[in-house]
């Protein structure tokens, strides 16, 4: 026992060191060549005057634009060769009873190219971006020098009124050279008040090279909070990272951070009636929360912008996309392939945490139509427990945050394959004792409760907003295992 017990810890040993120094040879031998610093003016925001330099680099950010091929991912299509934009409403259909009430319940869809950012927003449901000026934060290259010209009564802009500040020409212009590069040096940088507010509660000051390698990702691809006055204007954007530590930045610490102001509460579900906050895109707490890549040193761009050659010259790739629609080039340059068994692995994490975030939204998705039904008979007369009222709604806002976490992280599981199976479970059992709290406390007023409750989600899907957006059945994500119709069935589903 012991002696199989040695072999197994020297052999992960042994894989480890192994690792390290394929890490090491990959980004030495591998690495681009130092950059020459070029003549590139301070304050130069159209990429193609960067392009003049370096033309490779900008040769292939603008590949963003390109559709990817087809049918290489399962949970994130996005928009590929077959030009279908995936709707996760119709994807996930518990998430449009949970999100309806504001924008996020009316149109929502997969993520595309970078080259695509503004121009969706511009598209999307006007519901979507009613905060304003404070959408382009994330947005337009140019929110630093609009905050600067117009003090922080910018964020408060009406959109358009917000987007028509922004040079005519750059209106449609998302991620460019200038969000992530020095126009001197080249070095990697981050300008935006959000993640530096963001890194210094974390105590990061000063990263290195390889951590930019991730940070400069993470200025986005993290989750942020709209905080707004009693107009429900948005008075600042936020990331809830205070009381969190560099590479832990758990779940619980966000959703702490968000319920301790109701500044941070930015919308009000229809089915409850509960003001709520939102968590989006956790890209960056989640990975660098002791995932076993960050552990490895694995940055996002070892993974998202691999070494490639063009013609005699090396660059980063800077076409960023799922590392399955470029066939696992990343990953190959560490991992010994084949390319499929990989894709296998990466699948096979996927499936469990579909499968489980799928039964942790359904179950979530019940509890609040008790909470509707409780309501009603409320409003009929009834009384209802105080005690068990607010134990219920404690566990239903713990269960419906920690789901709409998992539903917003982009990698359905795989940037950190554990914690999405920890963060799953909790969910499910916050939305059992949930139910349980409330069965008792309905049958405590003599409210009958059928078994299976009807979610109605065809109430909630079809007819969505200003463009009349449907359910489309044909995009729902099934339960890879099989089992979900014995928790929830068809018919309870209330779907079309
Ligand atoms: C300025 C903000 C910003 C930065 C910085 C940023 N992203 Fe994104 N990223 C976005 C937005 C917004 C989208 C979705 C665009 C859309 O759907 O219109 C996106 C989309 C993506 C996609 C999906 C692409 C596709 O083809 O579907 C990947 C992968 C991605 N980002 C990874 C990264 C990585 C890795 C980095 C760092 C090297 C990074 N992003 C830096 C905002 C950003
Ligand atoms: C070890 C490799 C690896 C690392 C490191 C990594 N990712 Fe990913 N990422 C993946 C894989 C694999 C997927 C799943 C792609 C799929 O299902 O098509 C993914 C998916 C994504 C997506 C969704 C892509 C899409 O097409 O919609 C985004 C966005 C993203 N990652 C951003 C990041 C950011 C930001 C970081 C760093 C905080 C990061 N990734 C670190 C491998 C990695
Ligand atoms: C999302 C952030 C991001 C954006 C936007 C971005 N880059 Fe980069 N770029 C990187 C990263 C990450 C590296 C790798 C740097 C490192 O390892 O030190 C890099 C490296 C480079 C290098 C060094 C050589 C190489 O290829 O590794 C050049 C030159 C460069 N980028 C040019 C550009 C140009 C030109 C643009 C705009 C068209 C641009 N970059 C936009 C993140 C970005
Ligand atoms: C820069 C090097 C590097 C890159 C790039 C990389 N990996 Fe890894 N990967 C590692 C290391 C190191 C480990 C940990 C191995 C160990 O400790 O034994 C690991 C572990 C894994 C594991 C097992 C652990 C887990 O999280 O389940 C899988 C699966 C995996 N990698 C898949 C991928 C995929 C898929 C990609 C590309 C999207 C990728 N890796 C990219 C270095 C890398």
């Amino acid at each position: 026992m012991r002696r199989s017990m040695l072999i197994g810890i020297t052999a992960l040993g042994a894989l480890a060191i192994l690792a390290a120094a394929a890490l090491a040879v990959y980004r030495g031998a591998l690495a681009p060549q130092p950059v020459r610093p070029g003549t590139i003016a301070a304050g130069t925001y159209d990429p193609a005057a960067w392009g003049k330099v370096y033309p490779l680099e900008y040769d292939s950010w603008r590949r963003t634009a390109e559709p990817r091929p087809a049918g290489k991912s399962r949970y994130k299509p996005g928009w590929d060769t077959d030009r279908v934009v995936y709707d996760k409403l119709s994807m996930y259909p518990f998430l449009a009873l949970l999100y309806r009430g504001w924008g996020m319940g009316l149109e929502y869809n997969e993520p595309r190219g970078h080259y695509y950012m503004m121009i969706d927003q511009l598209e999307v449901d006007p519901a979507r971006v009613k905060p304003g000026g404070a959408c382009l934060t994330c947005k337009s290259p140019y929110i630093g020098r609009l905050l600067e010209q117009y003090g922080p009564a910018f964020l408060k802009l009406p959109y358009s009124e917000a987007v028509a500040k922004i040079p005519a020409e750059h209106r449609t212009l998302g991620l460019a050279c200038i969000d992530c590069h020095d126009h001197e040096t080249m070095d990697l940088r981050v300008s935006r008040w959000t993640i530096l507010a963001g890194l210094a509660a974390l105590g990061k000051t000063e990263p290195t090279r390889q951590e930019l390698r991730s940070i400069v990702c993470g200025q986005c691809h993290c989750t942020y909070v709209i905080t707004r006055d009693e107009e429900m204007k948005p008075t600042d954007v936020v990331l809830p990272w205070a009381g969190s530590r560099w590479g832990d930045v758990s779940v619980e610490n966000i959703i702490k951070e968000i319920r301790g102001s109701p500044a941070n509460l930015e919308w009000t579900q229809e089915v409850t009636g509960f003001k709520l906050g939102f968590i989006r895109h956790p890209e960056f707490e989640f990975y660098t929360r002791g995932s076993v890549h960050w552990r490895a040193g694995v940055a996002c761009a070892d993974c998202h912008m691999p070494y490639v050659r063009v013609g005699t010259a090396k660059i980063s790739d800077h076409n960023v996309m799922s590392p399955l629609k470029n066939d696992l080039r990343a990953c190959l340059q560490c991992h010994v392939g084949p390319a499929e068994e990989l894709r296998e692995q990466v699948l096979a994490i996927q499936d469990r945490t579909v499968a489980v975030m799928n039964r942790a939204g359904y179950a979530t998705a019940t509890v609040a139509k008790l909470f509707e039904l409780a309501h009603r008979e409320r409003d009929h007369g009834r009384t209802l427990d105080p005690e068990l009222y607010g134990r219920a709604r404690e566990a239903y806002l713990e269960a419906l945050y920690r789901v709409i976490f998992l539903a917003a992280e982009n990698s359905m599981g795989f940037h950190n394959p554990s914690e999405a199976g920890r963060i799953a479970g909790d969910a499910l059992a916050f939305a059992g004792r949930a139910e349980g709290y409330l069965r008792q406390m309905l049958a405590a007023a003599g409210v009958d409760v059928p078994e299976d409750v009807n979610l109605e989600l065809g109430r909630y899907l079809q007819d969505r907003g200003a463009k009349h957006l449907n359910f489309r059945p044909e995009q729902e994500v099934r339960d890879p295992t099989g089992l979900q119709d014995l928790f929830v069935p068809p018919a309870a589903r209330g779907l079309p």
